[in-house]
Order: structure tokens, then sequence, then C-alpha cells
């Protein structure tokens, strides 16, 4: 039954590209011909990278590009199988038992165990749905061990299992993304299942191409300052080196500001939107020569 309906994600690494680029979504080509294999080869794409390069907008770019719905688990330290996959309604299975009165227990047991007391969390939510879906397992790496353990199930043969109800066979395969920043290994089973895209800073080109295309009231001229800007930032190996993210807001700063010149006052005028930490702006200060 595996891979009933099989839904065509993109035709080619062009068609990719270009379809993500219509969405604001601008692909280097290693990210358009991954995105393009992920949906061709039913396979689910582990995008690895520093904190705000893009990772989890992908995913949302690759929903909206296809149509298709975003199944979103967001990881974090200590999440289980009861927020990640199912778990049972106690309190409606404990109602049904009080209502069951002298009902045999083998009667009442096998009416619990039904889909009418299960909740599903969003792994078992993707596998279930019978429209496109993109999977998103945002930040795989804040989870414990543990974790992976349950999705190389779902990743390898999109299925779930429940005891007490049988093999739920995924009637869609979703199109499933997994991001990490790295912040500890992922194991090899579930790198082994992915394909891998590692994420960095684009180069100045695109980077200006992709805050030209967010904040359309900069011009070319300041748009060049930031990038720039945050290219030399992003040089002095500082504890948090700005990301797109910071690029974009920084444009919309200036904008907001009606700050026609990025100099050496407005850059120091504005730090706190790039740099997040007081020791990351003390060095660009005096890196940069910034007035105080
Ligand atoms: N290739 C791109 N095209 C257009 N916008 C981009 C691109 N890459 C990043 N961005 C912008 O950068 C922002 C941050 O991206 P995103 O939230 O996906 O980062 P992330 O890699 O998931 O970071 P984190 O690890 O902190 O979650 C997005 O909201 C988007 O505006
Ligand atoms: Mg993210």
């Amino acid at each position: 039954m595996l891979g009933r309906v099989t839904a065509a994600w993109f035709s080619s690494p062009t068609d990719a590209r270009e379809r993500l680029a219509a969405q604001g979504y601008l692909a280097d080509p290693a990210t358009a011909t991954t995105t393009f294999l992920a949906g061709a080869l039913d396979k689910p794409l582990l995008v690895e990278g520093p904190a705000g390069v893009g990772k989890t907008e992908l995913a949302k770019a690759v929903a909206t590009a296809t149509g298709a719905g975003l199944v979103r688990l967001q990881c974090y330290e200590g999440l289980d199988e009861a927020r990640a996959l199912y778990e049972w309604n106690y309190k409606k299975q404990l109602l049904r038992i009080q209502a069951a009165g002298d009902q045999a227990w083998e009667e009442t047991h096998d009416d619990i165990f039904t889909d009418e007391f299960l909740l599903t969390r969003p792994l078992l939510t993707a596998i279930r749905r019978d429209e496109p879906t993109v999977l998103l397992v945002d930040e795989v790496d804040k989870t414990d061990v543990e974790v992976e353990g349950l999705l190389l199930e779902i990743l390898s043969d999109y299925q779930v299992t429940i005891p007490e109800l049988g093999t739920v066979v995924a009637v869609r395969k979703p199109y499933v993304v997994l991001t990490s920043n790295a912040s500890r290994e992922l194991s090899e089973a579930l790198k082994r299942r992915c394909l891998y895209l590692h994420l960095d800073y684009p180069d100045a080109e695109r980077e200006r191409e992709i805050v030209r295309g967010q904040v359309p009231d900069l011009d070319e001229r300041i748009a060049r300052q930031v990038v720039d800007t945050v290219g030399r930032l992003r040089d002095l190996e500082l504890k948090k080196a700005p990301s797109i993210a910071e690029s974009v807001d920084w444009a919309r700063t200036l904008v907001a500001l009606e700050i026609g010149d990025l100099d050496e006052r407005a850059v120091a005028d504005t730090l706190g939107v790039v740099l997040k930490h007081a020791s990351d702006q003390e060095r660009a200060v005096k890196e940069l020569r910034l007035p105080r």
C-alpha cells in the first residue's frame, strides 16, 4: 500500500528554484537541487546550518509553492511521544468506563482503544492526512536522542505503530523537512534515512536579492551597504554572527528611520538590530572603528 498516491512535488531543480522564488524564497543551486530530489526520491530532507539562514523558511516555502498543508513539530528538550505522535484521551476513556456500568470489561476495553479516544499529534497527523502535506520537524537537535528513535519508523517506512490499534501507514507520503542547528550530532541512523543539505550564509549578491525582495522600499545602494557591513561583521567571529533575518531587519530599520546612507554613525546608532550581545557590539565598535 505504501505510496499509493505519489505527489509530484517539483519536476526539476529549475522548477523548484522558480516556484520557491515565486514565494519569495531564493534558493541557491544546491538548495534547489536537493529540494527537488527530496520530492522525487521520497526522502526526508535534513537541513543543517547556523541560525537564521532559511532552514525553517525553506519548509514553509515548499508547502506554499506546492499548495501542500504544513504540519509542524517544534522540537524541544523533553519532547515525548505523547506530544510528538499521539496519546490516549484518558479523561474521555474514564468517562466511557464509568458509563459502561456492568458491561463486560473486554467489550469496554475494545471500545476505548479506538480512534474516537485518540489524540493525534503532529507526526501521526502528517501520516494520516490524505491531502499533500509538508511535515516540518523543526530543530530536531533540541530533542533527546530517544525522540530520534520515534522518528526512524516514520522516516523510513512512513508508518506509525500504535500497539492497541495496529500500524497506520501513510496514504500519501508527506514531504519531510528536518532542521537542525547542529547543537549536537544527530544519530547516524537518522542521517542515513535523509538527504542532507547544509545551508550557510548566502553570497553577497543573493543576500542583496533576498533583502530587496523583502524590503522593496530599500534602494540598491543601501542594500549593498547593509549586506557588505553584515559580511564584515560575520568575519569578526562574534558570539552570534548576524543572520539573513538580521540583514532584513536592518534594512527595514533603515527604511523606517529614513536613513539614506549607512555611514559609521548610522551603523553605530542601529547596531542593536544586528548584534544582540554586548561583547559583540563592543568588538564591532572597535574593529569597524565606529563612533561611540
Ligand atoms: N533563501 C532565502 N530567501 C528568502 N528569505 C530568506 C532566505 N533565507 C532566509 N530568509 C529570511 O530569513 C529569515 C530567517 O529564516 P529562518 O527562520 O528559516 O531561519 P532558520 O535557519 O530556521 O533559523 P533558526 O535556526 O534560528 O530557526 C526568514 O524569515 C526569511 O525572511
Ligand atoms: Mg528555524
